[in-house]
């Protein structure tokens, strides 16, 4: 990846920080704005930061993410929206002020941070499960539309790995019982995830794309 210009949401911990850390250790140059620097909940903020950009990026990656656990009946308007601004548009929209820059210069890699739960479904996730699912959807859409250009986009959809985000959703008990259950027999780790994603962001990602491919120890496979 050296001489490469990536940028990677959701870098400030969890899956996004190992990605960056993944990147640099690669040669790339990662621009990995916080929170502060771009809320994806706000839809101008998201157009206004890219337009803003002053570099070229070649490598996006769309990682932040919000996975509140309510049931279908309890979800409120405002939660749906926030969950389905961060996942999916939020990603719709950097792959939109991104891309034709790919397309100008022959070069560019997209992988967007998608779920198991796009594939396959656990009570208490439906607004997260739609969100992801459509991060599915646009990646299939987009791939179909820029592989002419080679610009590759591509999804990873994990599965239980150890971030903040796997903690705050399920006990410690509801931890050791899946684990137990889970084929590998562990949590993945954020670093697992990276090194799948760095491959598909890279060079040597000459040919895979419009996939959603699967990172999960084997849950999604009982
Ligand atoms: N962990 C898993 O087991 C798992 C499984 C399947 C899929 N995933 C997906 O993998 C991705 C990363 O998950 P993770 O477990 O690493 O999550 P995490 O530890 O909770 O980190 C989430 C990241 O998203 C950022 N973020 C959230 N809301 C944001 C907003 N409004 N604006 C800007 N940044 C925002 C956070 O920034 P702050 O630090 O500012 O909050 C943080 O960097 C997500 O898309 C998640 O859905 C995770």
């Amino acid at each position: 990846m050296i001489g490469r210009i990536a940028l990677v949401t959701g870098g400030s911990r969890g899956i996004g920080r190992a990605v960056v850390e993944r990147f640099e250790k690669l040669g790339a140059r990662v621009l990995a704005p916080s929170r502060a620097e771009l809320d994806l909940r706000d839809g101008a903020a998201v157009e206004a930061y890219a337009a803003a950009l002053g570099e070229p990026i070649d490598i996006l990656v769309n990682d932040a993410g919000i996975n509140p656990i309510a049931a279908y009946d309890t979800i409120a308007d405002a939660d749906l929206q926030e969950v389905l601004a961060v996942n999916l548009i939020a990603p719709f929209r950097l792959c939109r002020a991104l891309a034709p820059g790919m397309v100008a210069r022959r070069y560019g890699r997209i992988v967007n941070i998608s779920s198991i739960w796009s594939l396959v479904a656990k009570p208490g996730r439906a607004a997260y499960a739609i969100s992801k699912s459509g991060v599915n959807g646009l990646t299939r859409s987009l791939a179909v539309e820029l592989a002419p250009h080679n610009v590759l986009v591509n999804a990873v959809a994990p599965g239980f790995v150890a971030t903040e985000l796997t903690y705050r959703n399920n006990t410690p008990e509801a931890l050791v019982a899946l684990t137990a259950n889970l084929p590998i027999g562990r949590l993945g780790d954020p670093a697992e995830i990276a090194e799948l994603v760095a491959f598909l962001a890279s060079e040597r990602n000459s040919f895979a794309t419009g996939q959603v491919v699967v990172c999960d120890g084997g849950y999604s496979s009982l």
